[in-house]
């Protein structure tokens, strides 16, 4: 099945054309299967079985959503509300979220990461990582990854996201990387820790993520989100493709990001969520850092799916650039993932699309608020079809 996408207004490539975004005019996509299978002069496409008119639209890769948390059950709206009263922000409330989650059975899990999934998609997400993290013990934390890799092969390891009320932190160390991390490494792809004040600290986060590694898993960190602490050094070090948060960062932290490979994902919706300030995107991509935007979708941090909404804030209240924010949420997530398949349109790369009810993608952040995502294809798939819903073989999101 073929299908041809025309009557665009502007392409966003990420890759061959004119600035960040590789822009395109007067082109025309036609789409093979689940990939790309051409880009060219909207005046020389070939035919195909079917056409997309996408009424002078601009469109764009699909969003690459990086960092979420899913699987979890109820929901900490009053805790939000005290923090807009002026309580401030501890990770303390995971542990009513984890309650919450052990209480739950398979199904109440399933179908809430379900719904999350299907309501990123409609706003133009066709890859979403997710973590597990509230659980913590050895059942619940296997249990929330088989649950996450039904929805995505974008799964990470977080049983180090606190150390559970009532454990001892040395015991749980051991626990999560011994048998916790033996239980949990056949259905995640990733290994992450909360390296915070609160959490685990410089040679707990080490021992865990180094076992992770030798269990095969690869490496991301939630790092620097409270303090300036050692996240981000370690996550450099340990070679991991992400470094998580980045809100208070050193000089050296910078320096360290900069000679890397490792990604620093900004996660706006986490400060806007707990009025705190915002990380210095501007300090980071002036030094040569590489970015990525990610919702951090969870019930005490950030309940927000919108990767919108994050280029939103990142626009208006990190000084990012229109092009930056939209670049960073789609090809910095797939670097971010260490994915070269996604994140860009271009011919071999999956054919995930969002035609935008907009001429441009600078509305994305110009129409704050407003539900600009058109049409939403995953792996060549219009996500309006059957075969797009979230719990079928075509749904999976990564
Ligand atoms: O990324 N920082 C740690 N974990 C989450 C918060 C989770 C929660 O508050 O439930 C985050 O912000
Ligand atoms: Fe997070």
């Amino acid at each position: 099945m073929s299908v041809l996408v025309d009557n665009i207004g502007e392409l966003v490539t990420n890759d061959d054309g004119e600035g960040l975004l590789g822009l395109r005019r007067d082109v025309a996509v036609v789409i093979e299967g689940e990939r790309i299978a051409w880009i060219g002069p909207a005046a020389q496409a070939p035919a195909a079985d079917q056409r997309i008119d996408a009424g002078g639209n601009a469109v764009l890769p699909g969003f690459v959503d990086s960092h979420a948390h899913l699987v979890f059950a109820g929901d900490r709206a009053a805790e939000f509300g005290a923090r807009m009263a002026g309580e401030p922000y501890t990770g303390g409330g995971i542990r009513t979220t984890v309650a919450a989650t052990r209480a739950a059975t398979d199904d109440e899990l399933r179908r809430n990461a379900g719904r999350l999934v299907a309501e990123a998609l409609r706003q133009g997400t066709t890859t979403i990582e997710i973590k597990s993290g509230y659980g913590l013990n050895v059942d619940d934390e296997a249990r929330s990854l088989r649950i996450a890799r039904e929805l995505s092969d974008e799964t990470t390891f977080l049983g180090a996201h606190v150390v559970p009320a009532g454990s001892d932190p040395g015991e749980y160390v051991d626990l999560v990387r011994g048998p916790m991390l033996e239980a949990c490494a056949p259905y995640a792809k990733w290994v992450d820790v909360f390296c915070d004040r609160g959490a685990f600290d410089e040679d707990q986060t080490r021992a865990i993520l180094t076992a992770g590694k030798q269990k095969g898993l690869s490496l991301r960190v939630h790092a620097n989100q409270l303090i300036e602490g050692p996240g981000v050094r370690l996550a450099v070090e340990l070679g991991a493709a992400s470094a998580d948060h980045c809100t208070h960062l050193s000089s050296a932290d910078v320096d360290a990001l900069v000679n890397s490979e490792t990604v620093a994902t900004l996660l706006p919706g986490a400060e806007f969520s707990t009025r705190s300030p915002y990380p210095d995107a501007r300090r980071l991509i002036d030094a040569g850092v590489k970015v990525a935007l990610a919702t951090d979708c969870n019930p005490g941090s950030s309940y927000t799916s919108s990767m919108p909404f994050c280029i939103a804030l990142a626009v208006r209240d990190m000084r990012m650039t229109p092009a930056e924010a939209v670049h960073a949420a789609t090809a910095g997530g797939a670097r971010a993932l260490r994915r070269d398949d996604i994140g860009r349109l271009r011919v071999g790369a999956r054919a995930d699309l969002i035609v935008l009810d907009a001429p441009s993608h600078l509305h994305l952040a110009y129409r704050p608020g407003v539900p600009l995502i058109k049409q939403v294809l995953h792996s060549g798939v219009p996500s309006n079809h059957p075969a797009a819903a979230p719990n079928s073989t075509e749904g999976p999101l990564s």
